[in-house]
């Protein structure tokens, strides 16, 4: 019965084509706005007040790695760290994922570490745990990894 070995050829051939896609294209899941509608324009407008430098870079990837404990959830790598046996609702976000970073803007990021992701596991961290000054350069940190 040929065809049979035909047609699962071609299912695995087909497999093979899809799945590399749906590891690395965004899911649309994640590039969903996050920031609620009424709130949103006004998180848009928030500038990073802090230019792109490597010494700027630095100094959020210290905080990124030591008293936020954003790479705790986040990964070494920024790619997230999988599946988290009882996190709650979403996964980390893959700060490497192109379609991810084009998607957001500066002042949305913001506004998550303002506020969270509510529903999710990502708690806010300002005031708490950063400033608003610390935030601004660990996003830099955040958008560098998009950069690589
Ligand atoms: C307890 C685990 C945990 C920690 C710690 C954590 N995050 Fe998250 N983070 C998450 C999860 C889960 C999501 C996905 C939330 C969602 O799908 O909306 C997320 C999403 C994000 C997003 C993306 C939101 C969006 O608009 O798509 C950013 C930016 C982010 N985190 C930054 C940080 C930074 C910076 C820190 C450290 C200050 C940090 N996170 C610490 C779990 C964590």
């Amino acid at each position: 019965m040929p065809w049979i070995i035909g047609t699962l050829c071609f299912f695995s051939l087909l497999l093979q084509s899809i799945l590399p896609l749906t590891s690395e294209a965004a899911d649309p899941q994640v590039l969903k706005q996050r920031v609620p509608q009424d709130q949103i324009a006004e998180a848009q407008a928030w500038v990073n007040p802090f230019p792109s430098t490597p010494e700027n870079i630095e100094k959020g990837k210290k905080l990124f790695h030591g008293k936020a404990f954003c790479v705790t959830c986040h990964g070494r790598d920024g790619k997230g760290l999988g599946k988290i046996p009882g996190l709650v609702g979403k996964l980390p976000r893959n700060f490497t994922d192109k379609d991810w970073q084009a998607a957001r803007t500066d002042g949305e990021l913001l506004w998550i570490l303002k506020n969270g992701s509510p529903g999710t596991a990502m708690a806010p961290f300002i005031p708490l745990v950063l400033s608003e000054e610390e935030a601004w350069h660990v996003l830099l940190y955040v958008r560098a990894f998009g950069k690589s």
